[in-house]
């Protein structure tokens, strides 16, 4: 039986270089996460989302991308988790994307905000109706008894509120405004590329693009 330790993949689809990526990060982005969809990789908008608390312990989970342009990334979610919590402590985050089959990934770092109610109302209004109705039945990162709270929960909302659901007050977007990017290809011999984008200069400054070592 061969060991963990002796799994290794030699990174050879592509290369990222200066000269053929673009100057803006987020174009840079957009056209690989194009690309990541029409490769058909599984779940291309699912980003590991890195909070810290004032417990200063790192925490980790997945998330879904819902919009991105020159304000930031976007995405929903219950703003009593673990995570809304940790953001209301300390508005500090990073994203990653690891997109496996283009042996890419995708580092985002920056300060977080909420979106506005009205952005956020027309997501929620968006959503398919379980989606309305399980943002009011989980009390998301809290420990419960069983399943069964939640059956329960989604049963008394559906019946409170029918065909048409509020979004409820815990629940809303998150906008990380990145001032660091980081794009990272695979390469053979583990001479990766990669190009880090930093903001100079404040929000009203350039992108100032370097390489880094593998
Ligand atoms: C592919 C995938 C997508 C997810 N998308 C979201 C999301 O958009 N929003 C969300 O709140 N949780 C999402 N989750 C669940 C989170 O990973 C996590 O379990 C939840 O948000 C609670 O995290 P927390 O306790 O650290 O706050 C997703 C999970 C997976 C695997």
């Amino acid at each position: 039986m061969s060991s963990i330790a002796d799994l290794r993949k030699s990174y050879e689809r592509a290369e990222l270089d200066e000269s053929a990526s673009q100057s803006n990060p987020l174009s840079q982005f957009e056209q690989w996460l194009n690309e990541a969809i029409a490769a058909q990789v599984p779940e291309p908008n699912a980003m590991t989302l890195a909070t810290v608390g004032s417990d200063l312990r790192p925490s980790t989970r997945v998330v879904l991308i819902k919009g991105y342009d020159a304000q930031g990334i976007v995405w929903y979610t219950n703003f009593e988790s673990r995570k809304g919590q940790e953001l209301a402590a300390n508005p500090f985050a990073a994203l990653q994307f690891h997109w496996v089959e283009l042996e890419r990934v995708v580092r985002i770092e920056g300060r977080v905000e909420k979106v506005s109610d009205l952005e956020a109302d027309a997501y929620y209004a968006s959503r398919p109706l379980d989606s309305r109705i399980g943002a009011w039945a989980s009390p998301q990162s809290q420990v419960i008894s069983g399943r069964g709270v939640l059956v329960a929960n989604a049963a008394k909302y559906a019946a409170q509120f029918l065909l048409n659901p509020p979004r409820p007050p815990h629940w809303g977007g998150y906008r990380l405004r990145p001032d660091n990017w980081q794009f990272w290809q695979g390469r053979k011999s583990r001479l990766h590329d990669r190009l880090q984008y930093r903001l100079e200069g404040g929000s009203g400054g350039g992108w100032l693009r370097q390489r880094l070592a593998p």
